[in-house]
Formats: structure tokens, C-alpha cells, sequence
């Protein structure tokens, strides 16, 4: 038998699987660490951590007494890395790291990505050559932001890696990386597939500074003598490149096709829509980045508090219906879901925003926050969570239609995170955004696309598209009732008024916060 394993060097863990050649699933590990928020608005990590997790993942998976099937180190055909996007790990020459990693949600950079965009003539140059406009979470403003706050560490930088990439090192000796991941640096070519001489010359970085790359889908490295003790695996076992966590959540959910779009609530919210040519938003509201499969782009859009809010929402006010689950093992979300279906779609009138840290796709603005809108005395705790779940989907609407505005055609949403399991948000789902919302028969997210690529990789699926079309397939579809896509048509006007109307006032609070 031939296996092969995925790794998702993710933000709270390593998730690890084992898969066979059909797709099935025949072994999950998980190894968390922390996430270090040394001032507001930052976010770190250290890579000795991951590494740490990725050993434990890699051991727990071939232990002989964990759960599941055994899996002898023999039978596994090949590795493939998901991460994280974005985050810096910063080596020196000797391969060292030479300070916490900064993360993709750490806004720090506000100033840098100004500076960026004026070194390389002005928004829409940037666009011009990466295909994006600067945004904190890249990794570029985190370079140019150590090259002006701490120059001592700035100096001792030989290479900036991303996470699964630092894994890759770790494993094989080798530094690289590959298109999907290298396009969220901003020093990428992302229409080329190539690194930017005139993006790294115009911030004076050097190419020495970011590794080779290749497709994902290539084999870039081999297990080491060391690792291969530490672990459990063969010595010389092949490590495929990978891609970046959205990519390879798009491959393990078949967005491998032009007309297919994923929408992902877990924490953050993702819409994510293949393309086969170059596409871009000319303002830059969505990202376009190189796909996982070989000459095809994916656009996709990312909210920063999606099932975050609803988090928010039960941990805030839905205490008794966190005691009913202590008490019945019933989940409080699922409890709080059943209640919100009982409700009218529009919630009555009320209306929630859902930038409760802030939101990346359509405003880019850190500074925007929470609100509840047009609360009267009928409604009720049930009418809030409503509100919360349309006003997730509302923004998730944003981004879907910034990306047919691009003019790339949706035939079908596959749904997949929190917001796929819950029936009534599915539900939602297809009647704000007037399409099927499909739900697959796996779901395990970017490690299970790491793990196709490999199979790719070594050769036991003839190309990507293949894999996963013969892995993953549509297991329920619901459609949008035309009455509610109607009514809430007119909730979404108001919606995207409200960000517009309150724009000023949600600065004028950060300032009046950050005064006292
Ligand atoms: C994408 C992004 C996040 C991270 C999460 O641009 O910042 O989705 O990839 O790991």
C-alpha cells in the first residue's frame, strides 16, 4: 500500500494526515503551540515551535499505537507542506533564526506598506507588477519593517522563508519555495511566476535574500539521516513543494475548474475563485495569486472575523447556552443555529458588521469595529445570532462580488469550515448569495490538499485536477428560495452603506481609544 502525508503548518497547530491513493483518510494528528501577542496589533510565533509540533505530527502519525491504521514508514510515498501564508521567518547565514517569526494577522505595518508603495512608483505600479496593492499581513512591509526597527537583527538576515518552507529546511537541508506561497510576499511576479527584479531593486532587498522556487507540485527536497531518526520516516523519503494553506484548501475542495468558488468560515472567512488566465480587481480590493495548479491563478478575498464573530457572539452573550451544552453535550452553536432558524431571513430589521478586528477584503481597514444596527425592543438573543450569521455571509458577498466583477463566472459555491456544517448558515449562504451552496464528502482542509499534491508529486495521480476530481465529491447542495434572496437583497444595500457611513467615526474611535 502507498501512502502519502499532508502537514498544515497552521496558526494554532500542525494538523497531519495520512491519506491512500482513493482520498481516504486513514490517519489525523494535531500538535498545538502558542501565538505570542507581544503589543497590540502584533502577532508571533516561534519556528522552533512548529518544528517541534511537525515532530510530534510526524511520529504520532507512524506510532504503531495511536489511533487508526498503522503506517509503516515504508509505505509512505511522499510529504507535502501547507502553511500559513505570508509569515516571515527571518534565518541568518548559518541557517539560524534570527527573531520570532511575524504572522500574517499582524498589522503592524501600516507605515511600511505606505513606503513600499511609494518606492515602487505608486499603487498602481505595484498592481502592475505583482498583481497586488501593499497590505500589512504580506511579508514585504514585515522585511522593510525590521530594516527600520531593528537593524542590528536586519543585518544578520541571509533568507526570509515562509512557514512550511522553514518545515521543508527543517526536513531536508533544502531552502525553497514555490509559486503559491511566494506570491503572497509581494515580491512576487504573480502574472510571470517569477520573482520581481524591479519590486526587490526598487526596496533594496537583495534576490540572494528569498529561495529558489518551483510548481507545487515538484519534489524539492529529501527526508534527512537526522530527521528520518527524530521521526519515524525513511531516510531519503521525497518532500513535495506544497502550497500556500488557501491554495491547498482550494485543491482538497476540487476548486480546480474556472466556475467553481470556495467559501471558508472558520475563524477568518475566505472566498476563493479559480481562474485560468491572469485575472485582477484593477483596485486591488481582492488578491490574485498563482493557484497550485501549474499556470492557473485563483482571486479570492479574506475576512478577518467570520467565525470569529460568532465565537464572539456565544462567548459574549450566549452564556446559558454554553451551560445547556455543559449539562447535555448539545454544542451551543448548534443550540444558537436552531433558535436563528426560527427567525425571519433580515433578522427583523437588524443588521450586523462583522469587523470586530478589523477587515482586510473590501475596505482594508484596521480600524473598523463590531456593530449591531437597527436593534429594536421585539428582538431577541435568537435575532442577534441571525444577524451575526447574515452578517458573516454579507461580507462574504463583498468579495464574490468583486470577483465576478473581474468577470469570472460562478457555477457553483463548495462550502466548507463551521459554516458548512451548520444547515441554517448554508442555508444563508445560498439565499444572500443567490447560487447552489455545496457542501463535499472531505473536508480536512489544506492538509488533505498537501497530501494530493505529493501523491502528484511522486506520481500516483497523473496531474492536480485529477486528484482531486477523483477524490472529492459534492455530497448535498441547497439553493437560494427566491422570496428571501429578494428580501435580502435590500438588507445587503443597507449593509454596504453602513461601512461607508461609519468609516470616519470607526477612525475617530481608534484614535479616541488609543488617546486614553
Ligand atoms: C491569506 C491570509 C490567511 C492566512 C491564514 O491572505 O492571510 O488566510 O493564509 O493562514
Amino acid at each position: 500500500m502507498r501512502y502519502l502525508i499532508g502537514l498544515d503548518i497552521g496558526t494554532t497547530g500542525v494538523k497531519g494526515l495520512v491519506i491512500d491513493g482513493a482520498g481516504r483518510v486513514v490517519k489525523r494528528a494535531f500538535e498545538g503551540y502558542p501565538l505570542e501577542n507581544p503589543r497590540p496589533g502584533w502577532a508571533e510565533q516561534n519556528p522552533a515551535d512548529w518544528w517541534r509540533a511537525t515532530v510530534s505530527v510526524l511520529r504520532e502519525l507512524l506510532s504503531q499505537n495511536g489511533a487508526g491504521r498503522e503506517i509503516r514508514a515504508e509505505d509512505i510515498a511522499g510529504i507535502g507542506l501547507s502553511g500559513q501564508m505570508h509569515s516571515s521567518v527571518f534565518l541568518d547565514a548559518s541557517g539560524e533564526v534570527v527573531r520570532p517569526a511575524i504572522l500574517w494577522c499582524d498589522v503592524r505595518t501600516s507605515d511600511e506598506c505606505r513606503w513600499i508603495t511609494a518606492a515602487v512608483g505608486g499603487r498602481e505600479r505595484l498592481i502592475e507588477l505583482t498583481c497586488n496593492p501593499a497590505l500589512e499581513g504580506f511579508t514585504a512591509p514585515k522585511i522593510i519593517w525590521l530594516r527600520d526597527h531593528e537593524p542590528e537583527n536586519f543585518k544578520r538576515v541571509a533568507k526570509v522563508l515562509l512557514p512550511k518552507d522553514y518545515i521543508r529546511y527543517r526536513m531536508t537541508g533544502e531552502m525553497a519555495t514555490e509559486v503559491s506561497d511566494a506570491a503572497g510576499t509581494l515580491l512576487f511576479d504573480v502574472a510571470g511566476r517569477r520573482w520581481s527584479r524591479d519590486v526587490l531593486n526598487a526596496l533594496g532587498l537583495n534576490e540572494g535574500m528569498v529561495p529558489p522556487y518551483v510548481e507545487s507540485q515538484d519534489v524539492c527536497g529529501r527526508i534527512t539521516r537526522e530527521v528520518a531518526d527524530a521521526t519515524g520516516l525513511l531516510e531519503g523519503t521525497p518532500v513535495v513543494a506544497g502550497g500556500a494553506d488557501n491554495t491547498c484548501g482550494a485543491v482538497g475542495a476540487g476548486i480546480v475548474k474556472e466556475g467553481r468558488v470556495l467559501t471558508s468560515i472558520g475563524s477568518s472567512g475566505v472566498v476563493v475563485a479559480h481562474t485560468d488566465r491572469v485575472m485582477k480587481d484593477p483596485l486591488g480590493r481582492v488578491h490574485t495569486f498563482n493557484h497550485s495548479v501549474p499556470e492557473r491563478w485563483y482571486l479570492m478575498g479574506v475576512m478577518l472575523s467570520a467565525g470569529m464573530s460568532f465565537k464572539w457572539f456565544r462567548d459574549a452573550l450566549a452564556a446559558s447556552e454554553k451551560e445547556v451544552e455543559r449539562l447535555s453535550g448539545i454544542d451551543a452553536y448548534e443550540i444558537l443555529s436552531r433558535e436563528a432558524a426560527k427567525v425571519p431571513a433580515g433578522s427583523e430589521g437588524l443588521i450586523f458588521l462583522p469587523y470586530l478586528t478589523g477587515e482586510r477584503t473590501p475596505h482594508a481597514d484596521a480600524d473598523a469595529r463590531g456593530v449591531f444596527f437597527g436593534l429594536n425592543l421585539r428582538h431577541t438573543k435568537a435575532h442577534m445570532a441571525r444577524a451575526v450569521m447574515e452578517g458573516v455571509v454579507f461580507g462574504l458577498k463583498d468579495s464574490l462580488e468583486i470577483i465576478k466583477s473581474t468577470g469570472i463566472h460562478v457555477d457553483e459555491v463548495r462550502a466548507i469550515g463551521g459554516g458548512a456544517k451548520s444547515q441554517v448558515w448554508r442555508q444563508i449562504q445560498a439565499d444572500i448569495l443567490g447560487v447552489d451552496i455545496v457542501t463535499l464528502n472531505i473536508e480536512e482542509g489544506p492538509a488533505f490538499g498537501a497530501a494530493l499534491l505529493a501523491g502528484v508529486g511522486v506520481g500516483v495521480y497523473p496531474n492536480v485536477i485529477e486528484a482531486a476530481e477523483n477524490t472529492i465529491k459534492a455530497v448535498t447542495r441547497v439553493s437560494p428560495a427566491q422570496d428571501r434572496q429578494e428580501a435580502y437583497q435590500g438588507y445587503y444595500e443597507i449593509y454596504k452603506d453602513l461601512y461607508v457611513a461609519l468609516k470616519d467615526n470607526f477612525k475617530k474611535l481608534s484614535r479616541q481609544v488609543q488617546a486614553q
